[in-house]
């Protein structure tokens, strides 16, 4: 007989040490103090006592004056709205002039003179475009996201904008996703570390401070964990997956002091996040006490007509009423919310307090004193700024794989004694593709391209031949797809025909003594949003490129240059040196030859594990056990195809083909064996002490012959838990740089942060067991020790 899920709580809960107060537990004891504080509280009630329910509800309303990435709220005049006090916010208006003519008439013609936020979609810089987040993840140094984020924050202020719409910190276990590349990918530990960093980055720790801009968390809750990685799909896990992984980094975020949120598209467990009161109120607000505001994400308000739970004004109210306080495009609030609150449907104290929330940054963020921004001169990146772009690019860029070629070594770095280098593919030139996904105003016009750095450094020694198309050949279907408004994308008829520019690019391969191939992906939308893929392969005529490349025998050095994690199965098969790259931003082909040439020894470690086969996905290292684990995945060994009745693919391996915190150096590294400060600790001390009981203790060294940055990774195993804990856990990292020789005793602390789990009852906790601690350079990390955790 099996024991029933309430005894089995009931039973848990006396032998665990259950932290009653989940909410302060680890987050912040008390609301975002500038957002609380008494001055502008005062400010916001004398203005509140003002307006009138119109105006009121104007505040709640967002509309876009620019381009649009959904169904648009048409035949407005924005001028006239604003004059009545009808909008609160716009976003995609970019510059101190369009956002000063609006300004000026929200201070001058409205009644009240309330200024607007202007807001935008910022993600991986603003003039001065970085690598996308996902590479920016891959450096894993919070200080490199930070970097990004303020100088984004001053280029945005300087164009007006006070309000980003970021970070997405979306946990993405999928790259079918095509937002993957907007993440800081699988781990919930390493996502949040980064989230903090961002906010950081952004807000300064004081939204009034010159160049500071207002951060808006995204999307709350879980959408990255679309089903089968089809964006806008439902999401549909237990509460205490939601809590233990993917809710973490909003939380981080929240912490960090973020004064926005935005809602995501998705439904999570049936109820969509733009109308959930468990996401928006029950958490956000009351565990979390966030006290800024939540803003809908693009017409999600509007779209709740179609995840069937109501009318407009039905999804309007739920909306408002779950705690979404301004509608992004929807066009909803500013035209059925008034009517409901007359009526009585709707209590005022909701709309107040919505809009409280939202005058309460405007406040903060200075707006009412400083509501105009000075014409500047046309903008282009600072030599410091591309310097910063350069450096963030450097610690992107992760070494996959440096096997030795018989006769020759390992490929790279590239050395005096390599002559002639062929630089073929689609990537190798393509300013607009190495540029990322998801700019609105980095200008290709600013890259460096692969080829152009290339040839600065070999001059005549550099061949080059573009290989194919990065579209040429594709499936007409995505050609349609790939363009932001429709209508096919235009295919470059000079690399159209493939049996012609192959042959070129094998000639020229075979004249070189190495060939370089840039390959990857479309960045521009073929990644992002609304770009959900079920082939994770290069596209059109890129891996017959390869191909044929491969088999000239030339020795090969393949760039990869993709947002999202790729397929690279046959690569790894047949080519003995891959650096993933991604999507570098204005600085590609500096921060690429950087690396290549060893001026810059690579330091990036993957965010997300890259699949064998798509098949595998969502794939991720944290899984759960299962009762019949497949041989390797506890020992780690190869698989044994003949093992029936376990867990396993009977056509491929279980493990990724590149794990979570993979990334090879120019150097090599070795560690100890780590030790832990206390061998055995008694539970009552962890729950009770929220700081750090234990120390892990490695030394690291560099053994090979160049300096070298490792990060070291510390993951934890709990063994005997009453919720099952995943397999692996990342629960510390840091960068170390070694000279060659030199040697590191890097220490990590471990407490209830750390080893706190979320129990039946959906509450941390801590219990009696014995963690399993790995540390080491990946998240296949060998060197172990142990930490008991006693009665
Ligand atoms: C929709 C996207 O999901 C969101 O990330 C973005 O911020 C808004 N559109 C505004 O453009």
């Amino acid at each position: 007989m099996s024991i029933s899920a309430a005894s089995r709580a009931v039973f848990l809960i006396l032998i665990t040490v259950v932290v009653v107060d989940a909410a302060t537990a680890q987050g912040r004891a008390t609301p975002n103090t500038q957002l609380a504080s008494k001055d502008i509280d005062t400010r916001v009630e004398a203005l509140l006592k003002q307006m009138t329910i119109e105006e009121k509800i104007g505040q709640t309303v967002q509309y876009s004056a620019g381009f649009a990435t959904g169904p648009s709220a048409s035949n407005l005049t924005y001028d006239e709205l604003v004059a009545k006090g009808q909008v609160g916010s716009m976003l995609n208006v970019v510059g101190a002039e369009r956002t000063n003519h609006y300004q000026h008439i929200a201070m001058e013609k409205s009644r009240l003179h309330i200024p607007i936020l202007f807001g935008l979609d910022i993600i991986h810089g603003h003039r001065t475009t970085f690598p996308v987040p996902l590479a920016v993840a891959a450096s894993w140094d919070p200080e490199a996201a930070e970097t990004v984020a303020r100088v984004a924050a001053e280029e945005a202020r300087a164009d007006g904008i006070a309000w980003v719409f970021s970070p997405m910190v979306d946990i993405a276990r999928d790259p079918r996703w095509g937002r993957i590349i907007e993440s800081n990918g699988e781990d919930p530990y390493l996502s949040s570390a980064l989230a903090r960093a961002w906010v950081k980055g952004y807000q300064q720790d004081d939204l009034s401070k010159p160049g500071s801009v207002a951060a808006c968390v995204k999307h709350f809750a879980a959408y990255g964990a679309a089903i089968a990685g089809r964006d806008y799909n439902a999401v549909d896990m237990s509460e205490l997956t939601l809590r233990q992984v993917y809710l973490k980094p909003y939380h981080a975020a929240v912490d960090a002091g973020a004064a926005t949120v935005m809602t995501s598209f998705n439904s999570i467990n049936g109820v969509p996040g733009t109308a959930d009161p468990l996401t928006l109120t029950q958490i956000l607000r009351k565990e979390w006490r966030f006290d800024g505001f939540v803003v809908s994400d693009w017409g999600a308000v509007a779209e709740l007509k179609n995840h069937s739970i109501g009318d407009g004004p039905t999804v309007a109210r739920k909306a408002l009423m779950a705690g979404t306080d301004m509608d992004m495009e929807g066009d909803l609030y500013g035209t059925v919310l008034a009517a409901q609150v007359r009526s009585g449907k709707i209590p005022e104290s909701v709309v107040d307090e919505a809009v409280r929330r939202i005058l309460r940054v405007k406040f903060a963020l200075g707006l009412f004193d400083h509501p105009y921004t000075n014409v500047g001169p046309a903008y282009s990146p600072t030599p410091e700024r591309r310097e910063a772009a350069r450096r963030v690019a450097d610690e992107t860029m992760v070494l996959l794989k440096n096997d030795p070629v018989e006769g020759v070594g390992s490929l790279l770095p590239l050395t005096a004694k390599t002559k002639t280098v062929a630089l073929i593919g689609p990537m190798a030139d393509d300013a607009r593709d190495l540029l990322g996904a998801w700019t609105v105003t980095g200008s290709p016009k600013d890259v460096i391209t692969l080829k152009t750095a290339l040839s600065e450094r070999l001059g005549d020694k550099l061949l080059y031949a573009p290989g194919c198309g990065l579209l040429a050949g594709e499936d007409e279907n995505v050609l349609m797809s790939v363009t932001f408004a429709g209508g096919a994308a235009s295919v470059d008829q000079s690399v159209a025909d493939d049996d012609k520019t192959i042959t070129e690019a094998v000639d020229t391969a075979r004249k070189a003594d190495v060939a370089i191939l840039a390959l990857g992906e479309p960045t521009n939308w073929m990644e992002g949003e609304a770009s959900s893929r079920v082939h994770l392969g290069f596209t059109g005529n890129q891996e017959k490129l390869l191909e044929a490349v491969v088999a000239t025998g030339k020795p090969v050095i393949l760039v990869v240059l993709a947002g999202r994690p790729l397929q690279l199965k046959w690569a790894d098969e047949h080519v003995p040196a891959i650096l993933e790259a991604w999507s570098p931003g204005i600085e590609a082909g500096p921060a690429v030859a950087d690396v290549l040439f060893g001026d810059v020894n690579p330091s990036g470690k993957l965010p997300s594990s890259f699949p064998r086969a798509v098949g595998q996905e969502p794939l991720y290292y944290a899984q759960t056990a299962t009762g019949r684990p497949a041989r390797g995945e506890l020992n780690r060994m190869p698989r044994n195809a003949a093992e029936k009745f376990v867990s396993r693919y009977m056509d491929e391996e279980n493990s990724a083909l590149f794990p979570f915190g993979w990334g090879l150096s120019y150097t090599r590294f070795s560690y100890a064996k780590p030790t832990v400060d206390r061998a055995e600790i008694p539970v009552r001390e962890v729950a009770d002490n929220h700081q750090p009981v234990a120390t892990v203790s490695v030394d690291v060294r560099n053994i090979g012959s160049v300096a070298g940055t490792e990060v070291v990774q510390l993951y934890i195993r709990n063994t005997e838990a009453s919720v099952e804990q995943p397999v692996r856990e990342l629960k510390g990292f840091t960068r170390v740089t070694l000279a060659p020789g030199e040697m590191k005793h890097v220490t990590f602390p471990l407490g209830f942060d750390e080893l706190n789990f979320y129990g039946v009852d959906l509450k941390k906790t801590v219990e009696p067991t014995t963690y399993n601690i790995w540390v080491g350079g990946s998240s296949l990390a060998i060197a172990e020790t142990s930490l008991m955790i006693a009665e």
